[in-house]
């Protein structure tokens, strides 16, 4: 796998939600995403920098534009220094919450994407990598 570019936002204010997501429609432009699939990364990032944002008591956005093989692909990490989360299976699950969303940010944005992946510590802060291909 080589990165062709990279890059972080950080996520900070409110307003960084939607910078985040008009970043990842942009990058998702550049790998040459069909519109479908745009759509779902955009979707996918937008729910994870807004719980980086409320949970994680804001944080950063890394992103890189990687090729392997053949394809291109959008791979991009959330990471905050919050309160992490204390049952992961839990909150894999539809509908739990800890505060007074939908509690479908994480599944939902699970299901958006090819490649996920979560690693939190309590105390020390959440990481969470999506991953699509074109
Ligand atoms: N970065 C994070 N740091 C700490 N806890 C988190 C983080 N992201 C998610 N969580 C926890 O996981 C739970 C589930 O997250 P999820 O995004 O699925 O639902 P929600 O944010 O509660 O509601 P929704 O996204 O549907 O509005 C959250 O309620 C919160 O407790
Ligand atoms: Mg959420």
């Amino acid at each position: 796998m080589t990165v062709r570019t990279s890059g972080t936002q950080p996520i900070t204010i409110e307003q960084d939600i939607v910078v985040a997501r008009q970043l990842a429609r942009k990058l998702a432009q550049e790998c040459g995403m069909r519109l479908i699939d745009l759509t779902k990364m955009v979707t996918a990032v937008s729910e994870l920098a807004r719980n980086t944002m409320v949970y994680g008591g804001g944080g950063h956005m890394d992103w890189q534009i990687i090729e392997e093989g053949m394809r291109t692909g959008l791979r991009v990490t959330f990471r905050d220094d919050g309160p992490g989360i204390p049952d992961l299976k839990l909150a894999m699950t539809d509908g739990w919450t800890s505060g007074s969303g939908l509690g479908l940010g994480l599944t939902g944005a699970k299901r958006l994407v090819e490649e996920f992946d979560l690693e939190t510590t309590p105390g020390v802060g959440t990481r969470v990598t999506i991953t699509r291909w074109t």
